[in-house]
């Protein structure tokens, strides 16, 4: 049997296994997707582990995004500009690493019938999960994007290097005061430990969306904030989820899933 999983800490809240099963379902291919709890000192050992046993691919989720890049054998151009991988392929002598991350996001922000081109977008955080979006996004044409934190030198670093893909701008959370935004993106890990960023006051434009990466209960401060905030909607990253995993699924094995009734599933609890 063709065999995939998920590594991460911790993973038993992981929805992948899920996800990719009505993905298998679909074209009635016959594999098998395992959550595996993986310690970040032990992730080279997996990952040598299950490249001999035989596995066909795998997912990273937190903590192991950005600590898979140099364990890899080789990384996509987008991966590597990232930072961060989220998925991999097996290869002869190893592991190829991938990041699906942002292309699932703008998929998803597609489906949501939320337009890019021309707009102002925030992205909070600059750590794994921030890279791995910045490009896609910048891909989409905005106005300008926004990269802040709570100290200036990470998104300085980011910027940098995102520079030639678009109009990006480093900034640090007080400093926003007085900017307005048409999309505010959660990339930050605040709300695995119930926190949202301290953020100023007034940052969502009129009509503004509000995106949060994570799903579930860590998605709910910053969704709940910006609710308060005046944010026309709030939208979590269950949507994303399943179209970073449609495009891992389509790298592993070549068929591109249908997402919507796999979301549609998933809503449902
Ligand atoms: P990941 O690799 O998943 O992006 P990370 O690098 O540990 O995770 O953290 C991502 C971002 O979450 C970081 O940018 C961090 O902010 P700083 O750059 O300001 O340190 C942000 N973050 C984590 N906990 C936070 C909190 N309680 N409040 C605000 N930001 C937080």
């Amino acid at each position: 049997m063709d065999r995939y999983a998920v590594l991460g800490q911790p993973i038993s809240h992981s929805r992948s296994p899920k996800i990719h099963s009505l993905f298998a379902a679909q074209s009635g291919a016959e594999l098998r997707y395992e959550a595996i709890e993986v310690a970040p000192d032990d992730l080279d050992e997996h990952l040598a582990g299950l490249h001999a046993t035989g596995y066909l691919g795998l997912n990273l989720t937190l903590p192991h995004k950005a600590a898979a890049v140099p364990l890899c054998e080789s990384r996509s151009e987008r991966a590597e500009r990232a930072g961060a991988v989220n998925t991999l392929l097996r290869r002869e002598r190893g592991w190829h690493g991938c990041n699906t991350d942002g292309v699932g996001l703008v998929a998803d922000l597609r489906n949501l019938g939320v337009p890019l081109a021309g707009k102002r977008i925030l992205v909070l955080g600059a750590g794994g999960a921030a890279r791995g979006i910045l490009e896609p996004l910048l891909a989409g044409k905005p106005a300008e994007l926004v990269l802040s934190s709570r100290n200036p030198w990470k998104p300085e670093e980011l910027a940098a290097v995102f520079k030639p893909h678009g109009p990006i701008r480093p900034c640090t959370h007080l400093a926003l005061k007085g900017d307005r935004f048409d999309l505010i993106l959660n990339a930050t890990s605040a709300g695995h430990e119930g926190e949202v960023p301290r953020l100023p006051p007034g940052l969502f434009a009129p009509d503004a969306l509000a995106y949060d990466l994570n799903y579930g209960k860590a998605a709910e401060p910053f969704l709940t904030w910006a609710q308060g905030q005046g944010a026309a909607r709030g939208i979590d990253g269950l949507g994303m989820l399943v179209e970073q995993a449609a495009e891992a699924f389509q790298l592993w094995r070549g068929v591109r899933p249908e997402t919507a009734p796999v979301l549609a599933e998933l809503r449902k609890g």
